[in-house]
C-alpha cells in the first residue's frame, strides 16, 4: 500500500542503476573501521540495518583515497589498498541481500585532513596563503572538555599547509581513479567524488581558496579542472555500467568570494559532461564559526538546501539528489515540484532506518522521529562514533535484543523518555508491562521541552503511536506509592519518576513574580499537583487559564501560536539558570517580545547540549534580542530586578518576571519513597543521573533489554 509518497517510493534511474526508490542515505562517518581503515562487522550491521530498512541507495561513509595521507581519521574506510576489498565486498553483498544499492563516497580531504596534521605533513590547499577567516571560531560556546577533545583529532597540534604541486594533483586524481577501480572490484554500484565540505576538491571550486594562475585556478572550467578529470578518467576506466555522483556544494557561507549557486550549476554542467551520473546539492560554511556548521553542512532548518538543488537542476540533465534536513511529506512535494530527483535523508535514517519501509507499509506516523539535536555528529568533531539520542541501537550493534528466559511482570512508574523506551523495549520482549504515570499526559519533562523544541513533542507523539500499538497499560493520573505498585504483583519495578528539583536558595526566589521549573512543568502536563498554585497566584492562575482555554495542554502548537499574542509575563523576564532548558525558553519568550536576559552560574551556556546544536540555539536566541551573562553568581531576587555578581562587580538586570530553570538533580533518596518494594528494582532516566532526553532514552533502553 503506498497511498502518501508515490514519487517518493517509486523507482528511479541514476545512470545505469535502477533504485526501488528515491531515498538515498548519504554519506554519514561511523568512525568504526579498524584502526588501518579496513571495514569492520560494526559498519557492515551499521549499512544492513539501513539496506533491511528500505533506502533506495546507501552511500558508504566518507573514504580517503590516499589514506592515510589526506584522510580526517584512522577509523575512516581507506581505499588506499587492496586490503580493503574484501570488507567493500561483504557491504555490497549485505546491501544487495535487501534489495538496496549501495555506492562509495570518496575524498581526499585537503585543508582538514587530521591524520595529516597529527603526523606534521602539511595540508594541501589550492593557494597560499590561505584566506582569512576565524580561527578561533570553534572556540566560542564550546567548553574546554570538548577542546580538548577536538585537539585529539589532530593531536594538539595546528596545520601548516602547502600549496598542492602539478605532481601532487595527478597522483590525488590517479588515486581516485584506483580507488574507484577497487570499489567496482568488490561489486559496489559506484563512486560519490567528495567534492563539497571545504575538502580538496572543493577549496578548488571556490575562488576564495583557488586563487592560482595555471591550469588548475582562474575561469570555472580551470578550477573544475581537478574534479573533472577524476569524473572524466573513472569513466574511462570503470566504464557505463559504474555510478559516478558528484557531491557539491549549493553554496559557500561566511566567505567572500565563496561558492556562489550559480557557480555551482557551471560545475555541475561541466561534470555531467565529464561523465557524472548525477549531482547531490550540499553546502558549506567556511567562516570558521561553530554556528557555521549548521549553515553547512550540517543544517538547522528543514529543506534548507532545497532552493540550491533547484537552481542546479535547473543546470543539468542528469538527476538531482537533494539534501538538508528533509522529511518523507517534504521530498514527496521536492520531487513532485521538480526541484529534484532523488531525496537524501541523512539523520532520519540514523534516527529510524525502517523509515522507507514504514512508508512502503503506510506507517509514517510509525517513524521515530530525528529531534534536530546534533548529538550524533558532534562526535565526529573528536573521532568518536556517532549515537543517536533517540535510537540506542546506532553505535551499539553487538547488543543483540534477547528474549527473555522468562516473562515477566513489569511495573514502571513515570513516562517520561526512559519510562517509555523501557516499557516499549520491555513489552518487545514479550513481558506484560504496566506503565503508571501520575499526569494527564505522557512525555515528562519533554512536554516541558517540547514548548520549545516542538520535535521533542513529535518524539512523545511517536511513543505513544508505538505504545498504542503494544500490549502496554498505560494508566494516568495515578499517584504511585508502594503499596499501589505491589498490588500490581509485579516481579519487577522500574522506577522512572524524573529529576527533582532542588529548593532554590537565592534570595527573594519565594516573591510572586518568580516562576519554578516544577510550577511550569505542572502547569503544561494539566496536573492539579499543588505546585500550580502554591505562592506566585497571580502568575500561576493566569498561565493555568491560558492553559485550559486554549487546549493548551492537548496542542503545543495552539499555544506557541496563542503565546504570540498574549502571555501573563513582563516584558522585562530574567532566566535564573542557562542550561538546555533556559536556553530554549528564552528564545521562545523572545520572539514573543519579551526583553530577555538569561543568567548563567557556568562560564558556557547549556554545555549539556551538543556542541553544534548549541551554537546554533545561542546564536538564534541572541539574534531575536535575548542577553546572555555568564561565569556570575545571582544574589538576589527583587521586586523588579535580578542582582548578580560579574567579575566582582555587582549588577543589576530589569525583572517583572523571572523563572527558576535551574537546580535539577537525580532523585537519590528515591528508594527511601518506594519502602518495601521487594522484588528486582531498576532506576532509569533523570531519577538515575540527569542525562535529558539521550540519556532517558538509553537507560530505558538499557533496562528494557535486561529485565
Ligand atoms: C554523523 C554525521 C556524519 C556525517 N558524515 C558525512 C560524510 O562522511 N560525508 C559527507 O559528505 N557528509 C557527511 N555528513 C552530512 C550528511 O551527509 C548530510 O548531508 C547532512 O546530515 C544533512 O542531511 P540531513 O539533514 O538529512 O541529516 C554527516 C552527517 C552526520 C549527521
Ligand atoms: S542524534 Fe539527534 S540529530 Fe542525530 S539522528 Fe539522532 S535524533 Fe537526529
Amino acid at each position: 500500500m503506498r497511498k502518501e509518497f508515490p514519487r517518493l517510493l517509486s523507482e528511479g534511474t541514476l545512470g545505469s542503476l535502477t533504485l526501488r526508490n528515491r531515498i538515498v542515505m548519504p554519506a554519514m562517518d561511523q568512525n568504526n573501521c579498524t584502526e588501518d581503515g579496513l571495514i569492520s562487522n560494526r559498519t557492515l550491521q551499521h549499512y544492513e540495518d539501513r539496506a533491511k530498512g528500505g533506502a533506495g541507495l546507501l552511500i558508504l561513509e566518507t573514504s580517503a583515497v590516499k589514506w592515510p595521507d589526506g584522510a580526517t581519521s584512522k577509523h575512516q574506510p581507506s581505499l588506499s589498498s587492496d586490503a580493503v576489498i574484501p570488507g567493500l565486498e561483504k557491504l555490497a553483498e549485505r546491501a544487495h541481500r535487501h534489495g538496496a544499492r549501495m555506492i562509495v563516497q570518496a575524498c581526499h580531504h585537503g585543508r582538514i585532513s587530521g591524520l595529516d596534521i597529527s603526523r606534521d605533513v602539511p595540508v594541501l590547499v589550492p593557494s597560499i596563503p590561505i584566506p582569512s577567516f576565524d580561527t578561533l571560531g570553534m572556540t566560542y560556546n564550546t567548553t574546554t572538555e570538548e577542546l580538548m577533545k577536538m585537539a585529539t583529532l589532530t593531536g594538539g597540534k595546528l596545520p601548516t599547509f602547502k600549496e598542492a604541486s602539478k605532481e601532487e594533483l595527478e597522483g590525488i586524481i590517479e588515486a581516485f581513479v584506483e580507488a574507484a577501480l577497487r570499489i567496482k572490484k568488490a561489486n559496489l554500484d559506484g563512486i560519490e567524488i567528495h567534492a563539497a565540505h571545504g575538502y580538496l576538491i572543493s577549496t578548488f571550486l571556490s575562488r576564495a581558496w583557488n586563487r592560482r594562475e595555471d591550469e588548475w585556478g582562474g575561469s570555472t572550467e580551470r578550477r573544475t579542472r581537478l574534479l573533472s578529470e577524476i569524473v572524466g578518467k573513472i569513466r574511462n576506466k570503470c566504464g557505463t555500467d559504474f555510478a559516478i555522483v558528484v557531491r557539491i556544494d549549493g553554496h559557500e557561507h561566511g566567505i567572500e568570494n565563496g561558492i556562489t549557486a550559480d557557480e555551482a550549476s557551471n560545475t555541475a554542467a561541466i561534470a555531467e559532461e565529464a561523465g557524472a551520473d548525477a549531482i547531490h546539492v550540499s553546502a558549506i560554511s567556511s567562516s570558521g564559526t561553530g554556528v557555521g556548521f549548521t549553515e553547512g553542512p550540517l543544517p538547522w532548518e528543514r529543506c534548507q538546501y532545497s532552493e540550491l538543488a533547484k537552481t542546479v537542476k535547473s543546470a543539468v540533465s542528469i538527476p538531482v539528489i537533494a539534501v538538508g534536513r528533509i522529511e518523507p511529506e517534504d521530498g514527496e512535494r521536492l520531487i513532485a515540484e521538480n526541484n529534484c530527483d532523488f531525496v537524501a535523508m541523512g539523520r532520519q535514517l540514523l534516527a529510524d532506518p525502517e523509515l522507507p519501509n514504514n512508508l512502503i507499509n503506510d506507517s509514517p506516523d510509525k517513524i521515530r522521529p530525528c529531534i534536530n539535536c546534533f548529538v550524533c555528529v558532534a562526535q565526529n568533531f573528536w573521532n568518536g562514533e556517532p549515537v543517536c539520542a533517540v535510537n540506542p541501537r546506532l553505535g551499539n550493534y553487538e547488543k543483540e535484543v534477547k528474549v527473555p528466559e522468562k516473562l515477566k511482570n513489569v511495573v514502571i512508574v513515570g513516562a517520561g523518555p526512559a519510562g517509555l523506551e523501557c516499557a516499549r523495549v520491555a513489552s518487545n520482549r514479550g513481558h506484560k508491562v504496566t506503565l503508571l504515570e501520575q499526569m494527564g499526559s505522557l512525555g515528562g519533562t519533554a512536554i516541558l521541552s517540547s514548548l520549545t523544541t516542538p520535535k521533542n513533542g513529535d518524539l512523545i507523539n511517536w511513543f505513544e503511536r508505538i505504545l498504542e500499538d503494544s500490549e502496554v497499560v498505560i494508566r494516568k493520573n495515578f499517584l504511585a506509592d508502594s503499596k499501589s505498585i505491589m498490588s500490581f504483583d509485579p516481579d519487577v519495578v522500574v522506577i522512572a519518576t524524573g529529576s527533582q528539583s532542588s529548593k532554590s536558595d537565592i534570595k527573594g526566589s519565594e516573591l510572586p513574580h518568580v516562576l519554578s521549573r516544577d510550577q511550569l512543568k505542572a502547569l503544561l502536563q494539566e496536573s492539579n499537583s499543588s505546585e500550580v498554585s502554591k505562592g506566585r497566584k497571580n502568575l500561576s492562575f493566569l498561565l493555568l487559564w491560558l492553559g485550559r482555554k486554549s487546549g493548551f495542554f492537548k496542542n503545543m502548537k495552539k499555544i506557541r501560536k496563542l503565546s504570540k499574542l498574549w502571555m501573563p509575563l513582563g516584558k522585562n523576564i530574567t532566566i535564573v539558570g542557562g542550561g538546555l532548558v533556559g536556553l530554549e525558553l528564552s528564545h521562545f519568550l523572545s520572539e514573543r517580545k519579551r526583553n530577555v536576559s538569561v543568567l548563567e552560574t557556568r562560564p558556557v551556556m547549556a554545555p549539556e547540549m551538543a556542541h553544534p546544536r548549541r551554537w546554533r540555539s545561542l546564536h538564534q536566541a541572541s539574534l531575536s534580542g535575548v542577553k546572555f551573562h555568564n561565569d556570575i553568581q545571582v544574589v538576589e531576587i527583587r521586586k523588579n530586578s535580578v542582582v548578580y555578581i560579574k567579575d566582582e562587580n555587582e549588577c543589576e538586570v530589569a525583572a517583572d518576571s523571572v523563572i527558576l530553570a535551574e537546580g535539577i538533580e537525580a532523585d537519590r533518596k528515591l528508594l527511601e519513597k518506594f519502602p518495601g518494594i521487594e522484588v528486582e528494582t531498576h532506576i532509569i532516566g533523570d531519577a538515575e543521573s540527569i542525562g535529558y532526553i539521550e540519556g532517558a532514552i538509553r537507560s530505558g533502553n538499557r533496562v528494557g533489554q535486561i529485565v
